[in-house]
């Protein structure tokens, strides 16, 4: 997998438990041009893989801007960026990847939840840059969670912002954009928080006639698994178009691992079906997903792409195109 080297330029605090990280280049480099709802994946001296979604003005190729929460359960990733990163110094990281990108649209609604703000704040910045209509929803808790603070208190052009404290009353439970309930032909809906935040304001938008096609959305927290005692899972067969190699996938393992211990090269990464490194075309048989990358939508298109960290086969076989 290709990665490249950049370097701790600036690092500062926004709110009470997030830091911003600006990554640049190696002298006389630059980086890779990115895309609003882009995300880079962090390769941490600790060995953790870690994705985080790019921010700010997006296209830029001299630095990288990221924000990163200080988790309280946090699986090592943020503790040790909170912990151990130092001004200067030198890690690596993959080329963006964008599975939350802007669509065309006449006007956008942006509702973010807590940190869910840097993917929507970069394509708040590339709305204002083509002078297109939206609207900015971000809640917190406190108002001393705000990141990016002075961004949203200046102007926007094209677009409104509204930041809900939930300690004021004004929680996604008890104070919805009115505009969440005025669905329309051209007007997309984009999502980013916590997995409930976004289910609840998913429901309100469908219940307000919302189509699942306007809705995009995006996690970077594995989904809830919620198999019922009685799910058992079963063993299938997972076969490769290039050579025509099967192999058995026992419930017990990934498709990905599996492919490994066969000497297969999977491009992983988040290994928690949210990052979408390991999308793969399935050619034949019906993929069971259990990834959030996919929309229900793509899930149940006809093209279908299986996330070989975490999806199974509700077929006996599938035909994957590696
Ligand atoms: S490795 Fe991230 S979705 Fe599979």
């Amino acid at each position: 997998m290709e990665k490249l080297a950049v370097f701790v330029d600036a690092l500062s605090r926004q709110g009470e438990h997030c830091i911003a990280v600006r990554l640049t280049p190696e002298p006389g480099k630059s980086l890779p041009a990115w895309e609003a709802g882009a995300h880079i994946d962090l390769h941490l001296a600790n060995g953790l893989i870690r994705q985080y979604s790019l921010t700010g003005p997006p296209g830029g190729t001299d630095h990288y801007l990221i924000c990163v929460k200080n988790e309280r359960d946090s699986r090592g990733g943020s503790r040790y960026l909170h912990n151990e990163l130092r001004l200067g110094q030198q890690m690596e990281i993959s080329p963006p990847r964008n599975l939350f990108p802007l669509e065309e649209a006449d006007s956008y609604l942006l509702i973010a939840g807590g940190i869910g703000l840097t993917p929507l704040l970069a394509m708040a910045e590339e709305l204002e840059r083509l002078k297109q209509p939206f609207e900015l929803h971000y809640y917190v808790k406190r108002r001393s969670h705000v990141i990016f603070r002075e961004r949203l208190d200046s102007h926007f052009a094209y677009g409104r912002c509204h930041v809900g404290s939930g300690c004021e009353g004004r929680s996604p439970r008890t104070a919805l954009p009115e505009g969440l309930a005025q669905p329309a032909a051209g007007k997309k809906l984009y999502l980013c928080g916590p997995e409930a935040f976004m289910s609840h304001i998913r429901n309100r938008a469908l219940d307000a006639g919302w189509r699942s096609e306007d809705i995009h959305s995006e996690s970077f927290q594995p989904p809830a698994r919620n198999i019922p005692c009685a799910q058992i899972e079963h063993d299938f067969t997972v076969t490769l178009k290039s050579s025509g190699m099967s192999f058995t996938v026992p419930p017990d393992k990934t498709i990905a691992a599996v492919l490994q211990e066969h000497g297969v090269d999977v491009p992983l990464s988040c290994e928690m079906g949210i990052c979408g490194a390991c999308l793969t075309p399935v050619l034949e048989g019906k993929a069971d997903h259990r990834d959030t990358v996919q929309s229900e939508t793509e899930k149940a298109g006809q093209k279908q792409l299986i996330t070989l960290c975490c999806s199974r086969s509700l077929t006996g076989n599938l035909v994957i195109d590696l």
